[in-house]
């Protein structure tokens, strides 16, 4: 007795178990019944009926949408009658012996479910799910103008063609699936957070279905610079070159002896010139700092110097004006203080536009290397610059070198070939008397 109980155990245990198993078969068969045929638009399949039909009678195929179902073909062995329905006339036959069922010229509307019932026995049926797909088209992928810190995106887009997948890689290696966030069926996108350099690639989307998959590479670059930073390089760069300019104006009546000093008109232009030159090259490095700021924030290092370049703007503007318009006014000015601080501001404003500018500068090119694309180029930019505002200079100069030994007299036919080549500055009225510098 004692020897028999671990067998009866055993025995009852096998037949739950063979109670649980069984239940779980039936539920695959039916998984099994289902079966799956992709195939591409245009071309045909062929529906084989159920393997373990011995004689058929009488069969019906339907096509089942949802709760909705409608004959394809039904067939009855007495009257040898092969009915086919539309929309199928033409395109479907149907193989009596064993049941089978030939479909032509697919379109994407026979997509469905197709059911096949032998000899009205619900067990003798079967259905297969029918996918009838365009092949994909070569998927379109760009990105959103990807910046350094900010959040982008690069999308990939199928137009045409039913998508089951989309699959991204860059530079060959998978991404996780979970990076590309599908909108739809056929749009995937590629959520960037705090774009890097090391998002720079090429990146690769395979788009497929059961029938094709297209692939397409994109090279995305990162811009490590915003267009305003971009902006404020350029404006700064511009304000250097003008300060640099209106610089070389300032140092070369100094350099000169005293008695061949330059004087009267020429040196009254080259100080409205300079002064000029340093007035606005002041104002585009307070505007780089305004629009640096407006971009990265607040900060004491930028607000100071603007201040002071507030200051510059104002004397070196007044200055030119007056020593352009009225220049008696100026002669009058005899207070030292007044004229330190005229003789001051103009070599500190040119310094302070240079080193403010120049602080721009560095801080644009630091940020740029978050990015992987080419810096600005500023050259053109530069050297154009530098050549335009040097020429009124290089034409005073000029006419100071060629009048140099006829300093006493007044040489109005240079002062002729001046005005005609500085059109771009200022007109001046004819006032003789001579003014100090800037
Ligand atoms: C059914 O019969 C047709 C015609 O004889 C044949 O072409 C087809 O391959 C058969 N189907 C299967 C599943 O054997
Ligand atoms: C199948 O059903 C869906 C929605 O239930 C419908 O949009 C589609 O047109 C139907 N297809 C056919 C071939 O009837
Ligand atoms: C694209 O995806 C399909 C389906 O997943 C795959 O068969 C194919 O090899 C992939 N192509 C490439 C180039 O990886
Ligand atoms: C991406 O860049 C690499 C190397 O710079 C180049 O060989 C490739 O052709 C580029 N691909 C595309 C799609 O532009």
């Amino acid at each position: 007795m004692q020897l028999h109980r671990p067998i009866e155990l055993l025995g009852t245990s096998w037949m739950l178990l063979a109670g649980l198993l069984v239940p779980l078969q039936q539920a695959a068969e039916a998984e099994g019944a289902l079966q799956r045929r992709v195939v591409v638009v245009g071309s045909s399949v062929l529906l084989a009926g159920p393997a373990d039909a011995v004689h058929i009678h009488s069969a019906r195929w339907e096509y089942l949408n949802g709760s909705v179902s409608r004959a394809v073909v039904q067939y009855d062995e007495g009257s040898h009658y092969v009915a086919i329905h539309p929309p199928y006339v033409g395109r479907a036959l149907f193989h009596p012996p064993n049941g089978s069922l030939l479909l032509e010229d697919l379109q994407e509307s026979d997509s469905g479910i197709y059911k096949v019932t032998i000899n009205l026995a619900e067990r003798e049926s079967l259905k297969v799910l029918l996918d009838v797909l365009k092949p994909v088209s070569r998927p379109q992928l760009w990105s959103s103008g990807l910046v350094a810190k900010a959040t982008g995106e690069v999308l990939c887009e199928v137009v045409e063609g039913r998508v089951d997948t989309i699959t991204w890689k860059k530079d060959g290696q998978a991404l996780p699936r979970g990076r590309g966030f599908h909108v739809s069926g056929s749009l995937s996108i590629l959520h960037l957070r705090a774009v890097k350099k090391s998002d720079c690639g090429s990146y690769s989307c395979n788009a497929s279905n059961g029938i094709s998959w297209q692939e397409t590479s994109l090279n995305v670059t990162v811009a490590g610079l915003s267009p305003p930073l971009k902006d404020v390089l350029r404006i700064a760069v511009v304000a250097v070159v003008f300060a640099a300019v209106s610089g070389w104006g300032l140092v070369f009546p100094v350099c000169q002896s005293e008695k061949l000093r330059i004087r009267g008109e020429l040196w009254r232009w080259l100080s409205a010139y300079t002064c000029g030159l340093v007035c606005v090259s002041s104002i585009l490095a307070g505007t780089a700092g305004l629009l640096w700021m407006r971009e990265e924030g607040p900060s004491i290092a930028v607000i100071l110097p603007e201040i002071v370049l507030v200051y510059v703007i104002v004397v070196t503007f007044l200055v030119a004006t007056n020593v352009t318009f009225q220049p008696t006014k100026l002669i009058q000015l005899k207070s030292t203080t007044a004229q330190r601080t005229m003789g001051y501001t103009a070599p500190g404003g040119v310094l302070l536009v240079v080193l403010t500018s120049s602080f721009h500068i560095k801080n644009i090119h630091h940020r740029h290397e978050d990015g992987c694309t080419a810096f600005v180029d500023v050259t053109a930019l530069a050297v154009s610059t530098a050549a335009v505002s040097a020429l009124p200079l290089l034409a005073i100069f000029l006419c100071y070198h060629t009048t140099q030994g006829w300093q006493n007299e007044r040489d109005s036919s240079c002062a002729e070939k001046e005005r005609s080549s500085r059109s771009f500055e200022m007109s001046l009225p004819n006032i003789k008397d001579p003014v100090p510098t800037c």
